[in-house]
This record gives structure tokens, sequence and C-alpha cells, in this order.
């Protein structure tokens, strides 16, 4: 057994033409591979492997499958060891677990928890709807709140008599054990006494995904403020309540159908926005929201509405609410009802068309719920303003998408009629923080790196062209990393940081930079931007690696000599950051092309000299590939000889 967190991991890391190239060869055909298929007879190639898919298929003998499949049935193993095998291959420690005497217990002890809660609910309706007790003060309770009939079905609500322990003694009578009615909470045992947890209270039975009962709550009927109003079952075996969010099994159907799902805060609220003909509704009930409650209904959609009392507490929870659902990647809406009104009362008021009314009519997205929140008081006084900015500029600091982050940071900028550059430079602030946090950078401040004595020079090679030429990338890369530039006929953005890693990343071990500083620099930007941070000056100034931040500080000194590069061509140029767009590619372009031209003309003399097999024939790899790589180049340069 390997543990579902270790299986995900070996399915991520896996590539699948890696894996297969193991065992048959392929060739590169337009976005796929191609081979002889290793399942069947065949001459020509029919097996067919797509790595963005991650799928291989034969279209000779229908074979096809994933990466682990094709492990599976070539080396005719099971899904386990074909795992395993992966695991190998991309070095992931495997958490082996045979099974143990204890797993096994374990796995039958969860079996049994599932069995005797089962039985509970099924007691706990009966007793609803077939005691004296259940119907007199169960069933007249629902009836009064205007639960209808079928609904009690769907939801199998219940009731637990008023005895100190009846359910528990009818239990242990119909032979299910104490030990599992302890462990699944349903019985509170004190020295050699038994009682039972829910006795006197209405029960709302939980279900899992799968639309097993996994736990119950359980709701006084008393208005005595000394009783809980709720008792939930405590956490067991099949019971993780962090993990797991009321209604998930009835709703889920229809969260995918509707591609959204509405998050309330309770189990009535859940049950009457049913009634009223809402299905895609969950509540986190119990606790408040957690990551993975909303990563499980992450599984459905990616759109969720928030739909919470219009109370203080409400209105607390929703804006912590907003914040962990837009850190998943989620698009988030608020809807507060009215105070002192939730879904629940607010359902049982008005017709199921005005509810939806109402609904689509006060759903809003959350800047705008932010906004409103806080513009009352905050409409004379600039603190207070930038104190709302700063809020919703937060939440959108979380998202981890770029792009979504940016209509919201334009969305913000006019509503609230502050200059988008603005918006930004403070996102940049919040963003650098927490990759810093998380990468555990140290903050230098800005004067350490500017002690004198420092001299990054000696890092310099003797190799005075390759040398100016990296440096001179470098300065691009550190000046101006952050600001636009447009390429292509297609007009698309890019910064001038991205264009650099995007198109030195290509042939990276080829084009690698020869000074360590330089290419420290590089690889440090290419990780950053993946992940979202924007270069700018403040991080290389304030950088914790003192060469890197005497570098940037000699950069963007404000008369940096223009590079040599372009003095020797005679280009005049009066402003740099005007003509980032032919600078920077160009600088790029000539750079690839002198050291292909170098490396090509390195690797010749190698060949003439080499004695070895296996060296000639990496050097011919090598050849071939710095050739198409000059080839493409004298396709951009043309006529153009660049020095
Ligand atoms: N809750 C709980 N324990 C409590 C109070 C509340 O676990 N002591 C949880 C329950 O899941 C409940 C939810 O928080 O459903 C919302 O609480 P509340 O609004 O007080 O309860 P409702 O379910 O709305 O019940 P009712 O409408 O009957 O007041
Ligand atoms: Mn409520």
């Amino acid at each position: 057994m390997i543990d579902q967190a270790t299986v995900g991991k070996i399915i991520e890391s896996t590539e699948i033409i890696s894996v297969i190239q193991e065992f048959v060869p392929l060739k590169k055909r337009g976005v796929n591979y191609l081979g002889l298929c290793p399942f069947h007879n065949e001459k020509t190639p029919s097996f067919t492997v797509s790595p963005a898919k991650g799928i291989f298929k034969c279209f000779g003998c229908g074979k096809g499958g994933n990466a682990v499949t094709f492990v599976m049935e070539h080396e005719h193993i099971t899904y386990w060891e074909a795992l395993k095998f992966l695991a190998h291959k991309y070095h992931i420690t495997v958490e082996e677990k045979e099974e143990t005497p204890e797993d096994i217990a374990l796995k039958n002890e969860r079996e049994s928890l599932f069995i005797v809660t089962a039985w509970a609910q099924k007691y706990f309706s009966e007793t609803l709807h077939a005691s004296k007790e259940g119907n007199a003060i169960g069933m007249a309770y629902f009836r009064e709140r205007g639960f209808r009939e079928d609904i009690i079905e769907k939801f199998q609500l219940g009731y637990c008599t008023d005895s100190r322990d009846e359910f528990t003694l009818t239990a242990l009578k119909n032979g299910y054990l104490i030990e599992y009615l302890v462990k699944s909470g349903l019985t509170i045992q004190k020295e050699d006494k038994v009682f039972d947890r829910f006795s006197g209270r209405i029960m709302f039975p939980i279900h899992g995904i799968s639309g097993r009962t996994i736990a119950f709550g359980g709701r006084t009927l008393r208005t005595d403020k000394t009783v809980a109003k709720y008792v939930n079952s405590p956490e067991s075996e099949i019971y993780h309540k962090s993990r797991i969010v009321y209604g998930i099994s009835h709703a889920k159907n229809t969260i995918i159908r509707q591609d959204k799902c509405f998050l309330v805060e309770g189990y009535t609220d859940v049950i009457s926005l049913h009634q009223a003909g809402i299905e895609n509704v969950v509540a986190s009930s119990g606790t408040s929201l957690t990551v993975d409650q909303i990563r499980l209904i992450k599984r459905f959609t990616n759109n969720i509405t928030i739909m919470y009392d219009g109370d203080e507490a409400g209105i607390k929870a929703s804006l912590r609410g907003i914040d962990l659902v837009l850190e998943e990647g989620i698009n988030v809406k608020v809807l507060l009802f009215p105070d002192g009104e939730d879904p629940d009362s607010f359902s049982r008021k008005v017709s199921s068309s005005e509810l939806l009314e109402f609904i689509s009519k006060n759903e809003t997205d959350f800047i705008l719920f932010k906004t409103k929140l806080l513009i009352g008081e905050t409409k004379s006084d600039p603190l207070k303003k930038a104190g709302l900015i700063n809020d919703i500029v937060q939440s959108v600091a979380v998202i981890p998408d770029k792009i979504t982050r940016a209509v919201y940071l334009k969305e913000c900028s006019t509503r609230l009629n502050v200059e988008e550059q603005a918006l930004y430079s403070q996102m940049n602030r919040i963003l650098r923080k927490k990759t810093r946090d998380k990468h555990n950078i140290p903050e230098t401040p800005a004067d350490l790196v500017q002690k004198s004595g420092t001299n990054y020079q000696y890092l310099f090679s003797d190799k005075e062209s390759n040398e100016v030429h990296e440096r001179e990338i470098i300065r691009l890369l550190i000046r101006y990393g952050n600001s636009p530039l447009i390429t292509g006929e297609d007009k698309h953005e890019l910064s001038v940081g991205e264009f650099i890693i995007s198109e030195l990343h290509k042939e990276e071990e080829i084009l690698e930079f020869r000074n360590p500083l330089y290419r420290k620099i590089f690889e440090e930007a290419g990780d950053l931007l993946r992940v979202g941070y924007i270069l700018n000056d403040a991080h290389y100034i304030n950088h914790y690696d003192e060469n890197i931040g005497q570098l940037a500080v000699d950069f963007i000194a404000a008369n940096y000599p223009l590079s040599q590069i372009w003095r020797k061509r005679d280009i005049f140029v009066e402003t740099e950051e005007a003509r980032l767009n032919d600078l920077v590619p160009e600088c790029i372009m000539a750079y690839k092309n002198r050291k292909v031209n170098e490396l090509m003309k390195e690797n010749a003399e190698k060949l003439k000299t080499t004695t070895s097999d296996q060296e000639m024939n990496d050097l011919l790899r090598k050849y071939s590939v710095l050739k198409k790589i000059n080839m493409e180049l004298s396709k951009v340069l043309g006529e153009r000889t660049i020095s």
C-alpha cells in the first residue's frame, strides 16, 4: 500500500515520454511521438504517445492508457508495483506499507464504524416516524419549521429519544459492540455506565461524498441557553470534520451541472434551500471553513458563492472565507442576507422565484462586497480609504493566477478611482514578501549592499567578449525585468524578464552563462517568474546576495554608460527604455549567434582530435543541435551581421 499523497506525487512527476522511451524508441511527429507498438507485432509504427495529454494509444491493436498502465501492461506487474517503479525512477521515497495486522484491523474498524453509523441513522429515522415521542416532539418540530416530508426523507433526518441510554441499550441488544458505539461517538462511556450522546435531540446525519452516513449533528429542542444548541459527532476513523462539507453527496451533481456551489453556514440552511429548489448548496457546519473543504468543492466547480448571515459574525466569516477561497484559485462571490436573516429563514419567507431573484440581484464579487462594507465609514477619510484599498489588494494578492489578478486590479482601480500602477506596486510588495517568506530569503537593507569594498568583478572570466554579452543581458534583466515588451506579429505582451528567460531557456544547457554570478541571477529570475513574482529594481538592490545587490546598484545608478555593443554599432540611444523592443531581442540574438558560432568552432576542433566513439557521438549530437539553432538564427537575423 502506498499512501494517497505519495500516489499523487508520483503521478504528477511522471512524464510519459521518458517512461515509455525506456522501453520503446520514439520519434517526434508534430506534437506527438510515434514508435513501434510493444504490444503487438508491427512493421510500420502506429503506437502514438501524447506528452500533453499524458497518454499512449496504439492505432494498430487499440491498447491505450497512461504512464502507469503502460508500465503495468509492459512489465506485467500490478498497479502498486508500477507506481513503485515510477517512484524509483523519479526518486520519490515511498512510504511502503505492507498491510500489517494493524492496517487490517484499521480497515475492519472503519468498516465496523460505517456499519454501526448506518444502523444508528436508520434507528433515529424510525424513531422519528414510528415512536410516540419521535412523532410528538421531533416530527412536530420539523412540521412547525415547514420541512416537507420528502425533504425529511431525503436528508434522513431523525430523532433520538430523551432517555439516558435507550439508543445504546438497543444497539447492544442488536449485537453492536460497545467499542464501536464509543468510537463513533454515539455512546459516551463513563466508568461502567453508558449514555446516549444525542439524547433528546433531532438528528442530522452527515454524509460522505458517496452518500454513506459518517457522523451526526444533533440539535436540541430546548431554548435553555445552558444547553449546547448542537452536539456533533467527534472525529473518528470515518469522520474528519475539516475535510467534509455538509450536503455534498446531495449537491455534487447539481454543482457540476450549474458549475457553481453555494456555501452556507448550517444544516438547516442547506435543507431549506433544497426545499426551495436550490440543490447546489453545502455547509461547512460545525467548523470554520477549511482549505480541505474548499478543495473538496473544487473537485466539482471553480465558482463559489458564500451566503452567510448579515450579522457581524457572518460578515467576519465571509471575509475570512473570501481569502481562503481565492487562494485556491476559485472565483468567489458573496451574498449577505439582511441582518437577522439566514438562508433558511429567508427562503421560508419568500417564494422560490423570489429567492432566486434575490440571489442573482445581491450576489456581488468580493471587491464590491468589501467596498460596500467599508465605504460608509471611509468616504471622507483618506486614511480609511487607503486601508480599504490595501485590504482589497491583500485579497487580490492571494489569487494564484496572474491574469485574474490583473483583471481584479483593473476593476478595483476603476471602482475606487485609484491609479492602477499604485495598486500594482502595492500588490507586488505583498507578493514579494510572500515569496521571500516562502523561500526564506532574508530581507537585506538596501544600504548593506552599497557598502564599499565589495567587488563583483573578480568573478569575470578573461573572455572579454563573452563577458560583455552576458553582462549586457543581465543588465537588461535587472534594469528592465518588469518593463513590457511587445513581441511578434500578434503583438503579444511579455515583460523583458519573461522574454529573456524564455529565449535562453529553450537551449538552456548550451547557452548557459559562463559567469557564475550571472548564471545565478538568470536561474533565480526564472524561478521567481514562474511563481508569479515580479522582478524589479528593489528586488535586486535589496538582494540577500551582496554581489547581486552590488551589481544592481551599479546598473541602476543613473549614469551607467551604454553598453559597448550598442556603441560599437553606432546606435545612438537617447532613452534606452523607449527602445527596449529592438534592444532586447537584438541583444539576445547577438548573444546566441556569437555563442553558437564559438561553440561550433570548438566542437569542430574536438571532433578532429577525438578517438572515442562515445565522445564522437556526443559531439555530433551536440553539433546538430547547434546547427539547428544556427539555422534558426540566420533566418531571424537575415542579412544583418552582428559582431
Ligand atoms: N453549530 C454547531 N454547534 C453549535 C452551534 C452551531 O456545530 N453549538 C453549527 C451547526 O452545523 C449549525 C451551524 O453551525 O448548523 C449554524 O449555526 P446556527 O445558525 O446557530 O444553526 P442552524 O443550523 O441555522 O439552526 P437553526 O436554524 O435551527 O437555528
Ligand atoms: Mn442558522
